[in-house]
């Protein structure tokens, strides 16, 4: 790795840690603190992504498989991180997921496989854009009927 790209690669990452834990920092809830960082992971992944599609973040593919692994493995851990109805004043989830948990777990799942179904289609950057859309829906798909 250039010393260039190895610079924005840690840039991009304290960013984000510092980013995260400042955002979770208030929340008083250890089980909503740690569905938040995980879907921040999510966030941050997606963000690189978009970096490296605009040209803004210098393309590598390996780089780019791990952000859609770690939206995968992410994916597959929120089953288990929504499970008990927690709450706390800084979550945005709505309670409706617990009495649609099934459905939540499903679109979890949806989102997992469209990941792991993707990851290794990525080679250049032109790829990011359905790569982005591919997992973007599934992002939507939740938030517009689980997150506030
Ligand atoms: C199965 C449902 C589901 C899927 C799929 C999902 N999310 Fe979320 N996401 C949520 C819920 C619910 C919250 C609110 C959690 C809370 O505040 O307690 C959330 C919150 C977030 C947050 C805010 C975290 C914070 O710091 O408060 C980000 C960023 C995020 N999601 C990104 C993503 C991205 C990117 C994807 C797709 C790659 C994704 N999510 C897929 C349900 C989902």
């Amino acid at each position: 790795m250039s010393l260039k790209k190895l610079l924005i690669a840690v840039g991009i990452t304290s960013t984000l840690i510092t980013g995260t834990a400042y955002a979770h920092e208030d929340v008083k809830n250890e089980a909503v603190k740690a569905r938040m960082m995980a879907m921040g992971k999510m966030g941050g992944s997606m963000k690189l992504l978009g970096g490296m599609m605009k040209g803004q973040v210098e393309f590598d593919a390996a780089q780019a498989q791990m952000a859609v692994q770690t939206i995968q493995d992410m994916a597959a851990k929120t089953p288990a991180l929504f499970k008990m109805p927690e709450m706390d004043p800084k979550s945005e989830a709505t309670l409706s997921i617990w009495d649609n948990y099934h459905d939540f777990v499903l679109k979890a799942q949806t989102l997992e496989q469209a990941a792991g179904a993707v990851k290794a289609s990525i080679t250049s950057a032109s790829d990011l854009g359905a790569v982005m859309g591919a997992l973007g829906k599934n992002c939507k798909s939740c938030h517009s009927n689980y997150k506030k």
